[in-house]
C-alpha cells in the first residue's frame, strides 16, 4: 500500500458515524485524485441522450476532471465511446461539445480515424507504423431509454440491474421519443460531493426552494405530515401505482418522495419511483400547470414525477410533460460542472407547444437556489471553525447514506 493510499483510508476512517463529512474530506491534498480514480473512473457516468447524436458521425464530448472524452455515432449505427485523445502524440482531439464529423481527424498532424475509432491515415510516417494497434482507445458504453453511460473502467461494475430498471421505469416517459428543448450549463463552486449531499435531503427545501415544495410532498415526513396530507399522499400514490407504477416503484408516505438512496449495503447505486405531486399541480413548474404536451404513453396529465438516479452523476425528474435531467463531472477538489437538460415530446415545438419562459423556471430556479447552498458550504467546510454536526436520521438519512456510499467506494 503506498503512503498515498494509506493516508486517504486513515482519512476515511474519521468520518464519524450519524455526522457529516470531517472538513478534510473537503480540502485534504491527494483525496480529489482518489475520488477520480475509485468514484470517477470506477463507475458508469451519465454522459448524454442518443437523441443528441441521431445519425452517424454525431458526436458529443464531456470532462471527467482532466479527461475528455468523445462519443460519436458510427456508420453502422453504434454508439460508441473513446477517449479524446490521439494516440500519436496525444493532441485532445474534438474541441467542442458537440458537433458532425465525416472522420475524426487531429488537428496537430493530421492523424485521421474512422467514426468507429480506427486508424486510417498517418500520412508521412514512412515507418511501419501498426495502424491497426492505434485506434482511439475505446470505451464501455451502455445506452438504456436513450441514455448513454460510459465507463472508463477497464472492467466496469455491471450494468444490467440498471439496464433492467431504467428500461421499465423509462418506457412511459418515452425518452426515445423525446428531444431537448434547452440545456443550461453551470459552475458550482463547490465539491461534487456537497452537490450530492445537498441532493440527497429536503431538510433545506422549506427554507430555500420555496416554489418546489409547493408542488411537490418530499417534506412531509411520517411524523410532521397532517392527517389530511397524508391521506392526499396515499390516494395519489394508489392512483399513480395503480396506473405506473412498478413493483416497489412508488414511494409511499413516510417519506414523502425520497426514496431510500442510495443502500452500500445492498450495493445499491441507482434507483427509480415515482411520487405524487401536490394537489394544483399537474406537473414541475411555477404555477402548476402544464408546461408542454404530454410525453411518452400519458394519456392524462395525472403521472405524478418519475424520478431516476444513478450514482456518481445521473438525477431525473419527469413530469406529464417534460423532464429535466441533470448530470454532475468534477472539475476539481472546489469546482463541479451541472448540465440540466429539458426535455420534452420530439413533436413539441417552441412558441407555438411550449415556451422556455414557462419551462425553464421551476428547475433553473431550484438549482441556481441550490448550487448557491453548495457555494457558501464549501466556504463554510472549509474554515477551521468547521465541525460535522449531527444529521437528522428523519431528514439527513440519505446523506448518511451517501456518505457510507463514498467511503465504501473509495475503499474500493
Ligand atoms: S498529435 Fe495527433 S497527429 Fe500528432
Ligand atoms: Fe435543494
Amino acid at each position: 500500500m503506498t503512503a498515498a493510499m494509506t493516508s486517504v483510508e486513515a482519512l476515511l476512517a474519521t468520518r464519524r458515524e450519524g455526522r457529516g463529512m470531517p472538513r478534510d474530506f473537503y480540502l485534504a491534498a491527494g483525496l480529489y485524485e482518489a475520488e477520480v480514480r475509485n468514484v470517477w473512473h470506477g463507475g458508469w457516468l451519465f454522459a448524454g441522450f442518443a437523441f443528441e447524436v441521431p445519425n452517424a458521425g454525431d458526436f458529443l464530448t464531456f470532462a471527467v476532471d482532466t479527461t475528455s472524452v468523445l462519443v460519436i455515432r458510427g456508420d453502422d449505427g453504434i454508439v460508441r465511446a473513446f477517449h479524446n485523445v490521439c494516440r500519436h502524440r496525444g493532441t485532445q482531439l474534438c474541441r467542442t461539445d458537440q458537433g458532425q464529423l465525416r472522420a475524426i481527424v487531429c488537428p496537430y498532424h493530421s492523424w485521421t480515424y474512422g467514426r468507429n475509432g480506427e486508424l486510417v491515415a498517418c500520412h508521412g510516417m514512412h515507418d511501419g507504423v501498426d495502424k491497426a494497434a492505434l485506434g482511439l482507445k475505446a470505451l464501455h458504453v451502455e445506452v438504456v431509454a436513450d441514455l448513454i453511460y460510459v465507463s472508463l473502467a477497464e472492467t466496469p461494475i455491471a450494468f444490467g440491474g440498471l439496464r433492467e430498471r431504467f428500461a421499465a421505469a423509462g418506457a412511459p416517459q418515452g425518452f426515445d421519443r423525446a428531444r431537448l428543448a434547452k440545456t443550461i450549463d453551470y459552475e458550482v463552486d463547490a465539491n461534487w460531493k456537497l452537490v450530492w449531499e445537498n441532493n440527497r435531503e429536503c431538510y433545506h427545501c422549506t427554507a430555500r426552494h420555496p416554489q418546489y415544495v409547493k408542488s411537490n410532498f418530499d417534506i412531509h415526513d411520517e411524523e410532521h405530515a397532517s392527517d389530511a396530507v397524508r391521506r392526499e399522499i396515499t390516494a395519489a400514490l394508489a392512483r399513480i401505482e395503480a396506473k405506473w407504477g412498478l413493483p416497489g416503484d412508488a414511494v409511499a408516505h413516510p417519506k414523502g418522495g425520497l426514496a431510500t438512496f442510495p443502500d452500500p449495503d445492498r450495493g445499491v447505486w441507482y434507483t427509480s419511483n415515482r411520487t405524487a405531486l401536490a394537489r394544483g399541480f399537474e406537473t414541475e413548474s411555477m404555477d402548476g400547470k402544464r408546461v408542454a404536451p404530454l410525453m411518452g404513453d400519458y394519456g392524462d396529465t395525472d403521472v405524478g414525477v418519475l424520478r431516476m438516479r444513478s450514482l456518481p452523476n445521473f438525477w431525473l425528474h419527469a413530469s406529464c410533460d417534460h423532464a429535466v435531467v441533470t448530470r454532475m463531472l468534477p472539475a476539481g477538489m472546489r469546482k463541479t460542472r451541472m448540465r440540466s437538460y429539458w426535455l420534452v415530446h420530439r413533436h413539441a415545438r417552441e412558441g407555438e407547444d411550449y415556451d422556455l419562459d414557462r419551462l425553464l423556471p421551476f428547475w433553473n430556479l431550484t438549482n441556481e437556489q441550490d448550487w448557491d447552498i453548495c457555494k457558501w458550504q464549501q466556504k463554510g467546510v472549509e474554515s477551521i471553525g468547521y465541525a460535522p454536526g449531527p444529521l437528522s436520521q428523519r431528514k439527513e438519512y440519505n446523506v448518511d447514506a451517501f456518505i457510507r456510499w463514498y467511503v465504501k467506494t473509495m475503499r474500493g
